[in-house]
């Protein structure tokens, strides 16, 4: 007999749905993957790592030219990595900014005495391309570019073609946390010329938190012996081990890699890269539609929004508390994220998950349903304030 499908909110397994940039709600089968034990030195599980790290290379469009070092830890593990591996201690990192994640390197590039600079945009404004390559043109000390793909802060899309192709006119590296977007907004790493990029297994791969990695040119990787500035975070040789013997250097998350395992295969049953952009790109449009029609503004134009979360701004209908609009959709099965701006009160609902439009439209009624019960009839902001 068929089932039932599951209620539109709730998880298969009936847990309340993430709407959020992740850890987000992911299938059944994925959690299912990681109820067996495995021997980290077991053959079994070396294939099942080398089969993950092979297929995140892929993804990356990589061919032999690349590789994919894992790192245990979330996502910010990684992107330290990478930070301290590839800038070297005579070289100089420029960090395109525009929320808080490029303030997150920052604060990687302080902690570890990494000679940088900043080019700062408000958080709904991308970085500009023209003044990126004024900067490097006026400074040839800076080795490093590093930019945040899809800048969680806010949701927007940051163009990465565009700031590529500057950085190799220029003859630098370009180092990129494409965290939030790996896996559903396409990278060819090859053909954008990047030297390295890091994301983790818990977003829009739809796999466990627990791993992070750094897929990078082979031969800037090999030139990195001697940067690191951490025993755990040191990339080249969490390679070198991996590669001499296919073992990890230290206790791997086990159960995560098995998980993203079977996250990838579910990936690429859905059409890879393409066919997840295409699911999320829906739930996006029917999100910022419904909320729209609902009297809400997002903070970005719809040229830059991602797929992958929304900012809206807080109404400002008295009678709208941020808590109270949260508690009420999380009874009734939906969790929703905080704003991170720093400029304007807002709130963000994530487009990204094993989710499709029925979730997003269980959403949007119980969004119609919190307000009409909180007494609030303008969602609009107020701007001028
Ligand atoms: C763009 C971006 N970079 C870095 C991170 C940090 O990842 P984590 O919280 O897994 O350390 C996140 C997390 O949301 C992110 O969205």
């Amino acid at each position: 007999m068929p089932t039932a499908p599951p209620h539109p909110a709730a998880s298969e397994t009936g847990d309340k749905l993430l709407l959020t940039p992740g850890p987000l709600t992911t299938s059944a089968a994925v959690k299912q993957a990681m109820l067996h034990d495995w021997g980290s030195r077991d053959a079994e599980f070396i294939r099942i790592n080398r089969e993950v790290l092979e297929r995140l290379s892929e993804l990356a469009c990589g061919g032999d030219a690349l590789v994919t070092v894992p790192m245990q830890g979330s996502g910010t593990f990684a992107v330290e990595a990478m930070l301290t591996a590839f800038v070297p201690r005579q070289g100089k990192l420029l960090l395109l900014c525009n929320g808080a994640y490029g303030q997150r390197a920052r604060r990687i590039a302080e902690i570890a005495g990494l000679a940088h600079g900043m080019m700062e945009t408000p958080e709904n404004v991308p970085p500009n391309p023209a003044a990126l390559a004024a900067r490097l043109e006026a400074e040839p000390g800076i080795s490093h570019v590093f930019v945040v793909h899809c800048e969680t802060t806010s949701g927007i899309v940051n163009p990465l073609a565009e700031i590529a192709q500057v950085v190799r006119r220029f003859g630098r590296a370009l180092l990129v946390d494409a965290m939030s977007a790996f896996g559903a907004i396409a990278i060819d790493a090859r053909r954008l010329g990047l030297t390295a990029l890091a994301a983790s297994s818990n977003k829009c791969l739809q796999g466990v938190p627990g791993l992070g990695f750094v897929i990078c040119r082979k031969d800037a990787l090999a030139a990195t012996k001697g940067n690191a500035r951490s025993l755990a975070l040191d990339l080249y040789e969490q390679w070198s081990a991996l590669d001499k013997t296919g073992q990890w250097r230290f206790t791997p998350p086990i159960h995560v890699i098995v998980a993203l395992h079977h996250a990838l295969a579910e990936h690429r049953a859905e059409g890879g890269v393409a066919g997840r952009c295409q699911r999320y790109t829906g739930n996006c449009r029917l999100l910022v539609d419904g909320m729209r029609k609902l009297g809400f503004q997002t903070l970005l134009p719809d040229g830059l929004q991602s797929p992958i979360i929304v900012t809206f701004h807080t109404p400002a209908d008295p009678k709208f508390h941020f808590q109270t609009f949260y508690d009420r959709l999380k009874d009734r099965g939906y969790v929703i994220y905080p704003g991170k701006l720093t400029v304007a009160d807002s709130f963000r609902i994530g487009c990204i998950g094993h989710i499709g439009p029925e979730h997003i439209a269980g959403a949007l009624d119980a969004i119609d349903a919190v307000l009409a019960k909180m007494g609030v009839s303008r969602c609009a902001p107020n701007l001028a304030a």
